[in-house]
């Protein structure tokens, strides 16, 4: 089955999750420089886009990503992201990381600008990204890993009643060293409760 992808996911409260545009190439590279060390981990995993090019080439990569992540026709495919928009302005990003279609499961990540943090944006993005997962896309697991560094964002799957799984010990390599997630779950059962 094809789903259709729904270009604007509406979060509540003036914000709003949709594909990143031409437009947002600018005021993206702008965020990247203005907060290389706030957004490693994620500037790491899209291959550290830096020049004005290469953002222009995430932005394009990205489209194509999202045009076919809804085709089951992919059993697995590495899925795509979404910006955040606070009235209208771009302040951050949350993606699904691969969509296993024979599985049915996912994995969310995200991040936004310091100057946007604690107002509760990315609860409600991540909220209206379970819904979409559940409800349009028919999935029935959605997974997030936390480094075990980052309380902030553990505070995000808390909030929404995530079950904290599991810890991968020494999963990610950084600064010459390892550090361990955790691995958060909701079901499908679970958030229909
Ligand atoms: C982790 C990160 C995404 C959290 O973003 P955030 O905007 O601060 O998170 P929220 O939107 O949920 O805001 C949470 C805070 O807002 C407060 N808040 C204010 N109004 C709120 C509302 N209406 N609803 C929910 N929370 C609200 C919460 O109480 C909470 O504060 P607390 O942690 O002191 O309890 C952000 O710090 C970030 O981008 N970090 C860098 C990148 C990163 O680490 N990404 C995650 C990798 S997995």
């Amino acid at each position: 089955m094809a789903h259709e992808f729904t270009p604007n996911i509406f979060a509540g409260d003036g914000i709003i999750l949709s594909l990143f545009q031409k437009e947002d190439v600018e005021p993206l590279h702008k965020i990247i420089h203005r907060n290389k060390s706030h957004l490693a981990a994620w500037l790491r995993a899209v291959g550290n886009p830096s020049t004005l090019k290469e953002v222009h080439q995430y932005v394009k990569d990205n489209q194509k990503r999202s045009r076919d992540a809804l085709s089951e026709s992919f059993r697995s495919h590495p899925g795509f992201e979404l910006a955040i928009r606070n009235d209208g302005e771009l302040v951050g990003m949350i993606g699904f990381q691969g969509i296993h279609w024979g599985n049915r499961l996912t994995a969310l990540g995200y991040w936004i600008i310091p100057e946007s943090e604690g107002r509760g944006i990315v609860t409600k993005a991540c909220k209206a990204m379970v819904t979409y997962a559940f409800d349009t896309l028919h999935l029935n697991r959605i997974e997030i890993q936390c480094a075990e560094d980052n309380p902030a964002s553990m505070g995000i799957p808390e909030r929404l009643g995530f079950h904290k799984e599991a810890i991968l010990a020494e999963v990610e390599r950084r600064n010459e060293g390892y550090v361990s997630h955790y691995l958060y779950r909701m079901l499908r059962s679970d958030w229909q409760k």
